[in-house]
């Protein structure tokens, strides 16, 4: 009995020693990660080891708005082994990313964002240089042809998709139907006549994959990057989303790849597409960039980064807009009034009718500030040491801009948790380009969003014509909200909807 009690005491004891050696090395460890906070930078007090990372609750970007509250708009957190600097507001982002542009240009080498980038190539994130910057006006010169000079044609290709669009779920008689898949597809096969002038049937494989990436992508990459870029242990445990992802990121690269192999072929100097003109500037353009600027490789990931923004931003857009439609009648009976007398009912929307229709545009911009879906927003770097608010921030210091919180700041926007398209308008009716510019969907400063003038013409034109054609209603007793879950962008709960055609 005695000895037993000896061997339980003994036992015990070395639980404690264990204890405390454990409690040592996790306050070492903590200190060790903390070398690398920001002095005087207020900001929670984590976890050991993995800090705040999972404290952020379900919706980061209103945790982080929620924090600034005791913290400031600039804060730092913990996230396991990295500390990150939060950027909360209107004025401290465009203090940040606007002021001082080029400085918080970067992007930080973040696991996920390292694995697409492969060899440095990818566009979306890679640190700002010369090279990126080559590779920006390429994207931007490209994407003017196609959504400005050539409007005509992408209007037709618009009309052609969202009839079908239409069509298809008009055939529901009155049924409820969940618009998301057929907006997926129609915003798609929009985009893969532009970039690649593939012509894919909904049901090609291909295509199908191309589409699935967006449910895995946003799966595997959060809103503020992955508990794997900063608790490096987790990237040796296996895991079914990731692997997934990894399979798809292939795919969209090959996918690209094989496309741009049959486009070498291009002989004359009018590009079709896209990827045509792309391959164009290369050409034309000086040999010593082939290479380093716009390799094979550069070219992919461009093209990869420009679909998979674009074609699930668009989609999500609309499908939010129809959301708010149902929520608002008020506001739709308003459009459907508008649109009618300006279009009138012998012909449908086009282009040219923008102007004319500034109220539609108001709401397009309302939907997209109150649902705010790229929040926080894409992680930035600072390319050098500089100093925000009165804090120095060191060189290579992630930072997170917190792009809800600047589109709900009760500085710029009155009672910001209305929703009110009206703000956008000025005292004459016309769309009020300042309140516009004040808006923060698509960021801010050099890594603002290149392809916002794309993303407001194709999901203002396709949301017009939907309801030039359509009446959207709640089912019966169903009180439609907007949810949101986490994702690389905000995702918003499936919902079904009345469609009538008109
Ligand atoms: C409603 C639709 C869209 C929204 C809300 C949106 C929003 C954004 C935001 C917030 C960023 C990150 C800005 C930052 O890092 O600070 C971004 C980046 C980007 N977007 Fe969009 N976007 C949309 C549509 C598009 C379209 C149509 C394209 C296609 C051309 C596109 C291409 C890109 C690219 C390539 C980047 C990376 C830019 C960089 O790293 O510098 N986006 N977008």
């Amino acid at each position: 009995m005695a000895m037993w009690m000896e061997i339980t005491v003994s036992m015990s004891n070395l639980q404690c020693v264990l204890a405390l050696i454990t409690v040592l090395l996790v306050v070492i460890l903590t200190r060790i990660m903390r070398t690398t906070s920001i002095r005087g930078m207020p900001g929670p007090i984590g976890w050991p080891v993995v800090g705040s990372l999972f404290s952020l609750g379900d919706l980061p970007c209103l945790t982080l708005t929620n924090m600034a509250k005791q913290y400031g708009d600039v804060f730092q957190i913990q996230l396991g082994n990295t500390n990150v600097v939060i950027l909360n507001g209107a004025e401290a982002i465009r203090e940040a990313l606007f002021k001082k542009a080029a400085v918080f240009a970067g992007r930080p080498n973040f696991y996920t964002m390292m694995k697409n980038n492969g060899t440095g190539s990818d566009f979306a994130y890679s640190s700002y240089s010369e090279i990126w910057k080559k590779q920006k006006r390429m994207i931007e010169s490209s994407l003017k042809i196609f959504v400005v000079d050539r409007q005509r044609e992408l209007e037709d290709l618009v009309v052609m998709e969202t009839t079908k669009m239409i069509r298809i779920v008009t055939e529901k008689n009155g049924k409820a139907v969940d618009m998301r898949q057929h907006i997926h597809n129609a915003v798609a096969k929009i985009s893969c006549l532009v970039y690649y002038s593939k012509n894919y049937d909904y049901d090609n494989d291909d295509f199908t994959n191309l589409i699935s990436c967006d449910e895995y992508f946003h799966d595997a990459i959060r809103s503020m990057g992955n508990p794997h870029d900063f608790l490096p242990v987790l990237r040796i445990l296996p895991s079914r989303i990731q692997n997934r992802f990894d399979e798809l990121v292939l795919f969209q690269k090959r996918f690209v790849s094989d496309i741009m192999a049959e486009h070498k072929e291009i002989e004359s100097g009018i590009p079709r597409d896209i990827m045509d003109n792309m391959l164009l500037i290369r050409n034309t353009g000086d040999p010593s960039d082939a290479k380093k600027v716009w390799s094979h490789e550069h070219i992919c990931n461009i093209l990869c980064n420009m679909f998979g923004a674009g074609v699930f931003g668009i989609s999500h857009a609309i499908y939010l807009l129809i959301l708010h439609m149902i929520i608002y009648p008020e506001v739709q009976n308003k459009l459907l009034y508008d649109i009618d007398d300006v279009v009138s009912r012998k012909r449908l929307p086009q282009l040219s009718d923008r102007t004319k229709l500034p109220y539609s545009y108001a709401v397009v911009y309302e939907v997209m500030r109150v649902t705010s879906v790229s929040s926080p927003a894409v992680p930035h770097c600072t390319m050098d040491n500089t100093n925000i608010f009165g804090y120095d921030i060191p060189k290579g210091t992630p930072l997170i801009p917190n792009i809800w919180s600047a589109n709900y700041d009760e500085a710029i926007w009155d009672e910001p948790h209305q929703f009110r398209p009206e703000r956008f308008l000025s005292d004459d009716g016309s769309l009020n380009k300042k309140t516009v510019a004040q808006m923060m969907a698509f960021g801010v400063g050099k890594r603002r969003c290149p392809g916002e003038q794309m993303a407001v013409t194709l999901t203002h034109l396709i949301f017009v014509i939907l309801l030039h054609q359509c009446r959207f209603d709640k089912i019966q007793g169903d009180i439609p909200q907007v949810k949101f879950r986490d994702g690389l962008q905000l995702r918003e709960d499936p919902f079904r909807v009345i469609v009538t055609q008109r």
